[in-house]
């Protein structure tokens, strides 16, 4: 994807000066240059790449391998390799993948730099995923240590939401030319969608509180946090019911007022992710938490978080970068 500049060439076939070598240094050297597009489609295998780990990092949890190495960084004591052990082998691979997400985010930040038009806003929030993922390696360590203490479990999902948050506002930022853009809604909606954000925030954190009471909130022998089930329960499913009519009431409201075609389809795909989401949790409630719809619930956490984010990203309308905008010649 990275493209090399060949702006000198055609400037110096067009002009007929044919030989390339007699024209300044600095114009001869291929400078490599990425397309606002190109780097938007890093951005996106970074997010892709975070919500991977966030459902294998969950698997790990629900096969109960969390503890599949035992120590950290090694997997144990001098081991670095896990043993040809069932769980041993999960939390090894899963630590793996966790090399390849942290690839993927050092390639959004060397991306950010030689994107063509450079943005020093792109830049930071790329820099913001290697921090996070930084802190996810050692909160993971943390996790491993404290033989997960939910306190950890919880802190490690939450750090991931986190981290998807940035990646999804970097990969909006990275598809536009980073200027304010104008409202395509009236200012009560979106209020609104601040008020989704907050809201799905809330669902998330009351749900990783019933994880952190519940059979999945770690290993079997860990001690649970002290709350009653049945209550966090029903925080949890409550503030999902209020979230759930706020995101209609949006969608009516965006009705009638009329909106464009994008902003009608995430409010569409958000209140459609909403109850999927429910239903999974409702099913898995009363069937006795079995671990592959915990795992889907799981993924459906993370469908929600980031149909919240696009909805009200997308309130406001963005001018595109010109994609591969002539270098000037000299
Ligand atoms: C927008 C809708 C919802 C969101 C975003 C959401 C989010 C979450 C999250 C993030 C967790 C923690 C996952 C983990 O750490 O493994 C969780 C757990 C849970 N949620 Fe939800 N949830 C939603 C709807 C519901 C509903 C309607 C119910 C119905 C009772 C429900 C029941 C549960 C249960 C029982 C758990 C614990 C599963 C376990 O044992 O790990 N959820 N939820």
């Amino acid at each position: 994807m990275l493209e090399a500049s060949h702006q000198h060439q055609t400037i110096a076939d067009r002009q007929g000066i044919g030989n390339v070598t007699d024209l300044p240094y600095d114009r001869c050297v291929r400078s490599p240059r990425l397309s606002p597009r190109a780097y938007q489609r890093i951005t996106l295998l970074a997010l892709l790449a975070l919500v991977f780990i966030i459902i294998t990092g969950a698997a790990v949890r629900l096969t109960g391998s969390g503890l599949g190495c035992s120590d950290w960084p090694t997997c144990e004591s001098s081991r670095i390799i896990a043993p040809a052990e069932y769980h041993a082998m999960i939390e090894f691979i899963n630590r793996t993948i966790t090399g390849l997400v942290s690839v993927v985010v050092i390639i959004a930040v060397l991306g950010s730099l030689v994107r063509t038009p450079r943005r020093r806003d792109l830049t930071w929030l790329s820099l913001g995923l290697v921090a996070g993922v930084i802190g996810q390696i050692l909160l993971g360590g943390l996790t491993v240590l404290f033989e997960l203490h939910p306190p950890f479990v919880i802190a490690h999902f939450v750090l991931s939401m986190l981290l998807v948050w940035n990646a999804v506002v970097l990969h909006h930022r990275a598809g536009h030319d980073g200027r304010p853009g104008l409202p395509l809604v009236p200012q009560r909606i979106r209020q609104l969608g601040r008020a989704l954000v907050v809201l799905a925030s809330v669902a998330i954190l009351t749900g990783t509180l019933v994880t952190g009471t519940g059979p999945h909130g770690g290993d079997e022998e860990v001690s649970r946090l002290p709350f009653d089930i049945t209550l966090v329960v029903r925080i949890h499913s409550g503030v999902v019911w209020l979230f759930l009519i706020v995101a209609v009431a949006t969608l009516v409201l965006l009705r009638r007022n009329g909106t464009s075609e994008i902003v009608d389809r995430r409010s569409k795909l958000l209140v459609a992710a909403i109850v999927a989401q429910g239903v999974i949790g409702y099913t898995q409630y009363f069937t006795g938490v079995p671990p592959l719809l915990v795992l889907l619930h799981v993924a459906g956490s993370v469908t929600v978080w980031i149909a919240a984010l696009a909805f009200t990203l997308d309130l406001t309308a963005h001018s595109v970068d010109r994609p591969d905008a002539p270098v000037p010649a000299s």
